[in-house]
């Protein structure tokens, strides 16, 4: 498949109808300045250590980089930081502890109290996710006025943040990359199924990631080809368990960094 390059198929080169991947966001190193709100409950679930939340930028880094164990994806050179002063100014550790019941179970509307300037700060929130393992509340090409505002967040399921090490199949981060995946424009490498037609502008939007008809879960040895081609199991816009999530591909990483440009201007900094 080709795509005409540094030659805007349309404008921004990453909205929700199209990807145009072109060489041109290929460009230097930005950062993401992070808070976390760790946020728990009065019987005392979802406390976090100040280390775990340290090893879940750990990990956002490896995987944006694609310095993790046989990752064979490319280096998006996007990279995240903890904040390290807070909106005053103050230094920070880039994390802060919230207790409150009905915010742990992702309840009451809890950015408009604690977010920090949303076009600053990529602000996460660990709690129960709702009973999912995380979200974005939309994606920046579809977020209009939302983006920016409180609402404008990352939520992970508090049980599946962080590096525990522990074996379990969230225990690597990657759930968190998974997020943050979205919440800098990509779709699931699942979405649309097997589409058709230009695949640049169905399924993912993307066409260096396979089209798959449905989520791929666990660890398979054999990716199935569920579109004629085999399924991108190992992609972390896929739903692998954390130790086959690896790769985040040229054009994905391409349309996270239009993104960052077109609708996240103010989020990364040189
Ligand atoms: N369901 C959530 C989402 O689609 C979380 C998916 C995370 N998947 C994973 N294998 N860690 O955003
Ligand atoms: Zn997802």
């Amino acid at each position: 498949v080709s795509y005409v390059d540094d030659s805007p198929i349309d404008s921004p080169d990453c909205d929700s109808g199209n990807t145009n991947p072109s060489a041109q966001y290929d460009g230097p190193l930005v950062q993401i300045t992070v808070v976390v709100h760790v946020i728990q409950n009065t019987s005392g679930q979802g406390v976090l250590s100040d280390a775990l939340v340290r090893s879940q930028i750990d990990v956002l880094n490896e995987d944006f980089s694609a310095t993790n164990v046989n990752s064979i994806g490319v280096d998006t050179r996007i990279r995240f930081a903890l904040a390290t002063l807070d909106p005053q100014g103050n230094p920070t550790t880039g994390s802060v502890r919230h207790t409150n019941d009905t915010w742990f179970n992702d309840g009451g509307s809890y950015w408009n109290t604690i977010a920090w300037g949303p076009t600053r700060y990529m602000n996460v929130y660990t709690n129960t996710a709702g009973g999912s393992l995380g979200y974005v509340p939309f994606l920046p090409a579809s977020g209009g006025g939302s983006i920016g505002t409180n609402r404008d967040r990352v939520v992970c399921a508090w049980d599946s943040f962080g590096r525990t090490g522990t074996g379990g199949r969230f225990s690597l981060g990657r759930t968190c990359t998974h997020e943050v995946g979205h919440y800098l424009g990509l779709l699931h490498t699942f979405s649309g199924g097997c589409g058709g037609g230009n695949c640049f502008t169905s399924g993912d939007l993307i066409c260096d990631t396979n089209a798959e008809s449905s989520p791929n879960f666990g660890c398979q040895s054999t990716p199935p080809s569920s579109c004629g081609s085999p399924d991108p199991i190992d992609n972390y816009m896929d739903y692998s368990d954390d130790v086959c999530m690896t790769v985040f591909t040229q054009q994905q990483s391409r349309r996270m960094r239009c993104t960052l440009q077109s609708f996240r201007p103010t989020i990364a900094q040189p």
